[in-house]
Parts: structure tokens; sequence; C-alpha cells
């Protein structure tokens, strides 16, 4: 692949120094995009999901340049997010509110050069997950 970590050094940096306002400003956004996504949080905490949500990021920023490693990462995640109810229709709300929160929340540091990085780096996370979750749906065939 040919998505590197040093890419995403303003956003690594960014999202290190403060997980909770990336987080926040991302859910703002994608809430905002769709009230289909603020019922599917509905029961959820989110201060704490807002956290992990960046921490997930930067994680996986950091296993870009460890293929290996990255793809059980996003297979994993995707399986785990069939039991939260993510269907294939909802992934593009989650693009675009990557860009819309992160070019707020870089200022002067998002340019074109990071949205195509972004919009790549989105890609490459939703197809790992919906191959996870297609794993998983075999699995659970083959033990039915
Ligand atoms: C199809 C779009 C998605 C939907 C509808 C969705 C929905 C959810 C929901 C409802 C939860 C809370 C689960 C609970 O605590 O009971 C959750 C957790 C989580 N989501 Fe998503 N999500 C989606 C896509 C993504 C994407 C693209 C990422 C990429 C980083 C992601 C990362 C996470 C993480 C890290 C958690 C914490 C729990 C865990 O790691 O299993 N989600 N998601």
């Amino acid at each position: 692949m040919s998505l590197q970590t040093n890419q995403f050094k303003s956003s690594l940096e960014a999202l290190n120094k403060d997980p909770l306002g990336a987080g926040e400003l991302f859910f703002q956004q994608l809430f905002s995009l769709s009230p289909k996504m603020k019922s599917m949080f509905e029961n959820i905490d989110m201060g704490p999901q807002a956290k992990v949500f960046s921490y997930t990021l930067i994680e996986i920023i950091q296993l870009l340049d460890n293929p290996k490693k990255l793809s059980p990462f996003l297979s994993n995640l995707g399986s785990r997010h069939l039991d939260y109810g993510a269907k294939d229709d909802y992934y593009p709300f989650f693009k675009q509110a990557i860009t819309q929160s992160l070019a707020i929340f870089l200022k002067a540091q998002w340019n074109k050069s990071s949205e195509k990085s972004w919009n790549q780096l989105m890609d490459h996370i939703i197809a790992g997950m919906k191959n996870g979750q297609s794993l998983y749906d075999e699995d659970s065939a083959l033990a039915a």
C-alpha cells in the first residue's frame, strides 16, 4: 500500500495533543451529516467514545508502515462493527465527517494534499473493515 505514516505527521501531532477535542468535533460533524448516525450512538457515553475514536485513528496511522499488522487490526474492528449495526451505506458519512472535522481541527495545516491522503486512508480503513465483516459472515454461515 502506498500510504505511509509520515504523510500524516501534522494530523498525528494534533490528534495526540487533543484526542477528546478532535473526536468530539468528528462526532459533531457526523451527527450533523446524518440524524440516523446520531440515533446509533444514543446510548453511548460520547466522551470516552470520542477519545477511543481518535486513539484508533492514531493507531491505524502508526500501523500504516506495518501492513501485516494493520490488516488484521482493521478486520477485527470491522467484525466488531457487525454487532454495532454498521451497514455499508453508513461508511461514506464517516469518510465525509473525517475530512470536514479535520479541516476545522487542523486549521492552516489542512490543505489539498491532507484531504487527498485522508480520503485514501478512509477508503483503506473502510475496505479493511468491510473485509472483516464479510469474513465474519462467512464464519457464521459455516458454523450455522
Ligand atoms: C458504518 C459506519 C459506522 C457505524 C454505524 C459505527 C458505529 C459504532 C457504534 C454504535 C459504536 C459503539 C459500540 C458500543 O460501545 O456499543 C462504535 C464503536 C467504535 N467505532 Fe464505529 N462505526 C462506524 C464506523 C467506524 C469507523 C470507520 C471507525 C474507524 C476508526 C470506527 C471506530 C470505532 C471504534 C474504535 C469503536 C470503539 C469500540 C471498538 O473498538 O470496538 N467506527 N461504532
